[in-house]
């Protein structure tokens, strides 16, 4: 017992300083990746060139489609780029170095595209064409339609290598891909808006989290229906 508690001190001071010594080297670290800002800046510029390459690639498969369908699979297309704070934030929280390789290697969603879809077939036509590209390979696949995220959240989510062509480089990117209907698009947008790093009581949140569920499962429903009806006409259009 008395040895327990000499011992427990010492432990607590040797974690305290091992605590000490890798905030300090983590600051040092950021510290450096700030004061070199032109390699942060350049791996960003990369990313916000793939984003580019993948937009204008959704863009034309829509162009193209709506030539021979008559219609757009595509009802909006976003692009955002991560800040750098959240970059920081999300390595530090994934126990990835703050060096420009590790990050690169490390974080996938640096990139981001959505693209919002009226119809959930849209959604895996589009996914079946850009994965077509021979210039690009999926590097991982999470379909959270089939299977929706314990929250109601459904979206078909694609890491994608897309190349971009530099005056004396091809360079590889990563790309998050969001795809979504635009019914999955407005609950993901409300729920975060609601749900996001707000002050609600837990119980007052579990309430509203179960109604948000309720509403996912609406969505789901709603999303199947106008599914059937679309393939229902789209009978009598090869009818005429
Ligand atoms: P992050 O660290 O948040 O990027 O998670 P992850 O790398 O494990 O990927 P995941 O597939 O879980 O989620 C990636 C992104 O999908 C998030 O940044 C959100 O944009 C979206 N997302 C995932 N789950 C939810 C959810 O429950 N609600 C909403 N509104 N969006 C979600
Ligand atoms: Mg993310």
């Amino acid at each position: 017992m008395q040895e327990r508690s000499f011992i427990t001190p010492l432990k607590e001071s040797i974690e305290d300083k091992k605590k000490e010594l890798t905030e300090k080297m983590e600051k040092q670290m950021m510290k450096r990746l700030q004061s070199s800002t032109y390699p942060m800046r350049e791996l960003l510029a990369f990313y916000r060139c793939a984003m580019m390459e993948v937009e204008t690639k959704f863009r034309v498969l829509d162009e193209q489609f709506s030539l021979s369908h008559d219609r757009n699979p595509i009802e909006s297309i976003s692009s955002r780029l991560k800040t750098l704070d959240h970059i920081y934030e999300k390595a530090r929280r994934k126990g990835i170095p703050l060096t420009i390789e590790c990050i690169e290697k490390g974080i996938f969603d640096i990139a981001g595209v959505r693209v919002v879809c009226p119809f959930e077939n849209d959604i895996y036509m589009l996914r079946d064409s850009i994965l077509s590209h021979d210039d690009i390979t999926l590097v991982e696949e999470r379909d959270y339609i089939s299977k929706p995220k314990p929250s109601g959240y459904r979206s078909l989510h694609l890491i994608i290598e897309v190349p971009i062509f530099l005056l004396n480089e091809k360079r590889l990117m990563k790309v998050e891909v969001q795809l979504r209907t635009m019914a999955m698009d407005q609950w993901a947008s409300l729920e975060h808006r609601l749900m996001y790093k707000k002050d609600i009581p837990e119980e007052v949140k579990n309430d509203l989290r179960k109604k948000l569920l309720e509403c996912a499962d609406l969505n789901c429903r709603l999303d199947l229906i106008m599914q059937e009806i679309k393939d229902t006409t789209d009978l009598y259009l090869e009818d005429q």
